[in-house]
């Protein structure tokens, strides 16, 4: 579902003490913003052992105005530009009395109503920075903050970061040439309209800052001018007399189906060629999405000017690409951020260009222990991001969350931060651009896989067994129903965990009748799918369900991969093609042996007999190398349960790699 807080998903306040287990990993969150909280928050919860500290006075970063830390952009007229509903964290909604896009003094309040209700204040330490952050010698983390009461170093085994990316102002790079007379802020010191009163101003930039900014130097300056050097799509705020961002889709919908609602309401906005500014050279959806009611309206007044990119400063003039020039005497250059961390030494951690590639935008590969919450650009809000991506580290820090194969996390990685170059534009701004329904459903998928990886290996200390898998859900009872319609029956003992990994030689029916099994029986399914299959409409439903590609030249690899991926497991699950049972045993013993003798793990076998509508699962066992020997163990299996000797069946046909 999409998501929409509702005034029913309010969390019961918690009132008394949360007990801390000692016995966990120590962390340590940086800054109290809104990601900070949302970590410090499910840190508190969990029982785990943190500190929290945070530069300013206050809670809430970006959303207090005037913030004490120097850091905070906000100015007087900013709201939010995705709705309450949208924005606020999952158990906590925004009171039922706010606007649809609250003011900044009401998100404010709003982060300081959450920690209170949640009763973690006391983990903050306010007014103190955190200066530096090394790896110690044991490759711990070496936290040197400075506060009220002096400097000292704590050793941490985590650090989630959480220092905010919009507080470092982008000033264009090379500058302009020419020479200005006037004065030249950025967008980050912008605070009110004051800034502008009665003077001639230019606003450089499209997106929400600059928009923001025209719109009220439009009320106060002598002229404004608005400087694009990239036309956007100008989103609406309301659609229908609705917030835009509420007709919101499912995140296992593909991307396009997101693009095409942005689509909608691009065109549902209208252009802003009328203005001057040229067409936009993109899409709908290849960028950070930018909305603003009102900037057309000025810009029908006549109250602020649309003028294409710079190409020089002249004194007091701006002269714009296309050879038109405005008067200026100040400059606001609504330019956008750089991401820093000033505590990283640079050889350590450094976002050139803004450009960070993290798994799954939290975790850096290479920095055991280390984390990033709320690093992201979201269409949609940071916030339950932050939330997700924080309950997702507290889980971890708590054993009951286990990731991948390191080698699987880079593969995806590297695989996710290519498809969102490919998605929007090449710019500093996109470089952490991700769709926010999309990845709160792919976190929570990744959740579920590691809590199974985790309830497989031996119980940590404080660890909690993760639930049963399967339950209910629309996925299990769609595919009851479906199997039972078909009349297929079940022999042998249901495995309550595992990977079903389909034949590579698994025909299309086949796979789609293992599926529908591993949704009834809330069995991870991983199946091997040749590599044609990934294209149009049933490539995309095979991405959805776990499909992996098959490598044709190379199976053994993507076995291999596969396998790793799901690391842990003491019990697997071969699942075999319905056909192939009876009429193609061969592959079925040639891929079973191959990830038997790859793994060394033990293996419990699982048939689909279509002849006979019967589902089998078990026995598990170690093959012994003796190939006859493990044959008849599979056929007197297969035998018992369907009533059909298979005779016919061949030896595996290994390959010479399978027989070393
Ligand atoms: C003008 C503006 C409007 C925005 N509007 C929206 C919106 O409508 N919706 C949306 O989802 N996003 C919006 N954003 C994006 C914004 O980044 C998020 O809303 C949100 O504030 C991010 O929270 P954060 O906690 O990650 O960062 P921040 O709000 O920046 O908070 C970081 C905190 O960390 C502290 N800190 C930093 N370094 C240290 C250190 N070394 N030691 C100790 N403490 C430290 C800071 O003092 C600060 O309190 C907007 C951004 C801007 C600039
Ligand atoms: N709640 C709100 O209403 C609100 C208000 C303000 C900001 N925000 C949020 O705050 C974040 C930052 O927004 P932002 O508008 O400050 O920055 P931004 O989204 O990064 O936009 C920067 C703009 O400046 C342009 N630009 C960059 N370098 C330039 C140069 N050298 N010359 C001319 N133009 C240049 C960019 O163009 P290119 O695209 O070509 O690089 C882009 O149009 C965003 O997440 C935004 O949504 C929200």
């Amino acid at each position: 579902m999409a998501y929409l807080v509702k005034q029913s998903h309010r969390a019961p306040a918690v009132t008394s003490p949360v007990p801390v287990d000692e016995s966990l990993p120590r962390a340590c969150v940086i800054g109290a913003g809104s990601s900070g909280i949302a970590a410090a928050k499910q840190l508190h919860l969990a029982g785990i052992p943190f500190d929290c500290f945070e530069q300013g006075g206050d809670i809430g970063g970006t959303w207090v105005f005037d913030n004490s830390n120097g850091r905070s952009a906000c100015y007087d007229t900013l709201e939010i530009n995705t709705s309450c509903p949208r924005m606020a964290f999952s158990d906590f909604p925004m009171p039922a009395d706010y606007p649809p896009y609250a003011r900044h003094d009401q998100v404010h309040a709003y982060f300081e109503q959450y920690v209170d209700h949640f009763g973690f204040r006391h983990t903050i330490t306010f007014d103190t920075t955190v200066e530096d952050v090394s790896r110690s010698t044991d490759g711990r983390w070496d936290v040197r903050v400075t506060g009220p009461h002096g400097t000292e170093t704590r050793t941490y085994d985590a650090v989630l970061v959480a220092n905010g990316h919009h507080w470092d102002p982008r000033w264009p790079e090379p500058a302009y040439p020419g020479a200005f007379a006037g004065e030249q802020i950025h967008a980050h010191d912008y605070r009110s309209g004051d800034q502008l009163a009665g003077r001639d101003v230019v606003v450089v930039g499209a997106g929400n800052s600059a928009m923001d900014i025209a719109v009220e130097s439009s009320y106060v300056a002598r002229t404004t001018t608005w400087s694009v050097r990239r036309t956007e799509w100008v989103l609406r705020k309301f659609l229908l007399g609705k917030p835009s961002d509420q007709v919101a889709l499912p995140g296992w919908l593909p991307w396009r189906v997101t693009a095409a609602r942005l689509r909608i309401g691009a065109t549902y906005a209208g252009s802003m060629t009328k203005y001057g500014l040229p067409a936009p050279t993109h899409k709908p959806g290849q960028s950070h999405p930018v909305q603003s009611d009102k900037i057309r309206e000025r810009l029908d007044a006549g109250a602020v000017t649309a003028r294409q990119g710079i190409e020089r400063l002249d004194g007091d003039r701006v002269v714009f690409v296309d050879g038109t020039t405005a008067p200026a005497d100040l400059i606001v250059w609504a330019t956008g951020y750089r991401v820093t961390f000033p505590f990283f030494k640079p050889e350590l951690v450094s976002a050139h260009d803004n450009e960070l590639p993290l798994w799954k935008r939290t975790v850096h590969p290479d920095l055991p222990g280390l984390y990033f919450i709320g690093l992201v650009q979201a269409i949609g809000a940071v916030m339950p991001i932050a939330e997700a991506q924080s309950a997702w580290i507290a889980e971890t820090l708590a054993g009951r969350y286990v990731p991948p194969a390191d080698d699987v996390v880079r593969r995806q990685m590297d695989g996710e931060h290519r498809r969102d170059k490919k998605q929007f534009y090449a710019s500093p701004r996109h470089t952490m651009e991700v769709d926010f329904d999309h990845y709160l459903w792919d976190l929570d998928r990744e959740l579920k896989a590691g809590r199974e990886r985790a309830a497989t290996r031996a119980p940590s200390p404080g660890s909690v067994p993760a639930p049963a898998p399967g339950g209910g859900g629309p996925r299990r009872t769609l595919a009851r129903l479906l199997l039972g319609a078909a009349r297929w029956k079940t022999v042998g003992e249901v495995p309550q965990r595992g990977v079903l990994v389909g034949a590579p030689h698994t025909s299309n029916w086949d796979w789609v009748l293992t599926m529908l099994l591993a949704w009834r029986y809330g069995i991870t399914i991983r199946l091997l799918v040749k590599k044609e299959l990934f294209v149009g409409p049933l490539g995309w439903l095979l991405r959805r369900t776990g499909a992996v590609e098959l490598d044709r030249k190379n199976p053994a690899a993507t076995i291999k991969e596969l396998l790793a991926e799901a690391e842990g497991g003491d019990s697997w699950l071969l699942g075999i093609a319905a056909e192939g049972t009876r009429s193609r045993g061969d592959y079925w013993k040639s891929g079973f042996y191959r990830i038997a003798r790859q793994t060394g793990l033990p293996i419990t076998l699982a048939f689909l007999d279509v002849p006979s509508r019967t589902v089998g699962w078990g026995p598990t066992f170690h093959p012994t190398g003796d190939v006859s020997a493990d044959m008849d163990v599979l056929r007197d299996f297969y035998a018992d349960k369907t009533g059909f000797n298979p005779d016919g069946f061949t030896p595996p046909r290994l390959r010479e790699e399978d027989r070393a």
